[in-house]
């Protein structure tokens, strides 16, 4: 094998993040090779990845094996896949809480871990950061807005002044409370401007995914919570922007498409051409607009801002409640404005630990899960 041929696992590759994963490697096929394959349920796609792919690796989570035809994948966990010294970069594109324990591994195995699934940041950042030092291990953000600082830091001595993150507002944006409370999941499955997984569009509809991002920034780019501001971009074109110390501000621009934040995790520093990428066409651009955030209306962002100032355990019981909220919302059993309500009574009941071990973020996560279901009228 060719030394310049990154080897390449890929966690949750039947996902919007996974399947665009393979877009890109498919369109630079030289450069890569895949290792590694992994799926929570969706079988049928998993077998089609592996038969084009031919992973050595594979995982998936349902016990439903005879829909999995592989005569040559071996099955590992994620974790084992995530440390196998066979793997270069491991791409992180889970959902939720599930890409955690293989992060961890990842980054203790001193990979390259090009990061999408926000929740292990926003929960274990200080331990993920610490272990990616102690372990020379590369952490390589995919998600949009981090790849855009990303982009902008590169090559800069200073640390910025400000950093600012762009959302587009989501399908609601200008929603009054009173529509707020009577919307639908599929409404807020429609988002205006990115085709994303279930659970990052309804947290987009919400703003929460934003404020997921305020804490991803601080440990991704080690900066205090209170230089990291955001400013709704309906049109998404810009990523985020950072400002420096002498008042000028770089941003980073292209159209909504995660093939642009996936390939630059993978091929950087180097940039490499791609032809499906869409390139911008200024003369179909008829403006780019900002607007200050409704925090009143999308109490989601205070709610994680104020988590992330506490910090500790907080953001782990802000992401717990968060999750078990949005599934009973796709589930339509409590409404779009009850997001909000249980996430916050989960804040309010919990004494944050400041200092939290692994163990101590994991104890809290599953007492969350549970007490968001019973305060939601649940039983599990
Ligand atoms: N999509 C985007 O444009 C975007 C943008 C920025 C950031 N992100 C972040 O990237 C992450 C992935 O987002 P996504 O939109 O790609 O999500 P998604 O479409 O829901 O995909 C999630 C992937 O994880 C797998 N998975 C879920 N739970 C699992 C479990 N318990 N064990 C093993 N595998 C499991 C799923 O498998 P099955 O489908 O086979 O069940 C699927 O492959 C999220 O954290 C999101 O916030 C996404």
């Amino acid at each position: 094998m060719d030394n310049s041929v990154k080897n390449i696992a890929i966690l949750g590759s039947t996902g919007s993040i996974g399947r665009q994963t393979l877009q890109v490697i498919r369109n630079l096929p030289r450069r890569f090779h895949v290792v590694g394959l992994t799926a929570g349920k969706n079988l049928e796609l998993l077998s089609e990845q592996i038969a084009e792919f031919q992973p050595k690796f594979i995982y998936y989570q349902s016990d439903n094996t005879s829909k999995v035809k592989s005569q040559k994948s071996k099955f590992l966990s994620m974790e084992d896949i995530a440390r196998h010294p066979e793997v270069d970069t491991v791409v992180i594109a889970t959902s939720g809480k599930a890409g955690l324990d293989a992060t961890l591994a990842a980054v203790r195995a001193g990979k390259n871990v090009a990061i999408a699934n926000k929740e292990p940041l926003v929960m274990a950042g200080e331990i993920i950061t610490g272990e990616a030092k102690r372990c020379n291990a590369r952490i390589l953000p995919i998600d949009s807005e981090h790849s855009a600082i990303w982009q902008c830091l590169n090559g800069e001595p200073q640390p910025p002044k400000r950093i600012i993150l762009t959302a587009s507002g989501g399908p609601f944006r200008g929603y009054s409370e009173a529509q707020l409370d009577k919307v639908t999941a599929s409404q807020a499955l429609k988002h205006p401007s990115w085709k994303m997984g279930k659970k990052v569009t309804i947290d987009s509809a919400t703003l929460m995914n934003k404020g997921l991002e305020i804490m991803e920034t601080r440990w991704l780019f080690d900066v205090p919570i209170d230089k990291i501001s955001v400013v709704i971009h309906p049109q998404s074109i810009i990523h985020s922007m950072v400002e420096f110390v002498d008042g000028s501000f770089k941003a980073q621009l292209s159209y909504p498409d995660m093939r642009f934040p996936i390939q630059y995790a993978l091929t950087q520093p180097e940039r490499v051409p791609n032809a499906e990428l869409p390139k911008l066409d200024w003369s179909k651009i008829q403006g780019l607009t900002f607007e200050m955030p409704d925090f009143k209306n999308f109490p989601c962002l205070e709610l994680a801002i104020s988590a992330a100032r506490t910090g500790g355990t907080c953001p782990t019981v802000l992401c717990a409640a968060d999750e078990m909220a949005v599934e009973l919302f796709m589930k339509e059993e409590i409404k779009f404005t009850d997001i909000a309500r249980l996430v916050r009574q989960a804040l309010q009941d919990h004494k944050p630990i400041l200092h939290p071990t692994l163990e101590d973020i994991i104890k809290t996560d599953e007492q969350v899960r549970k007490s968001t279901w019973k305060l939601a009228g649940k039983k599990k």
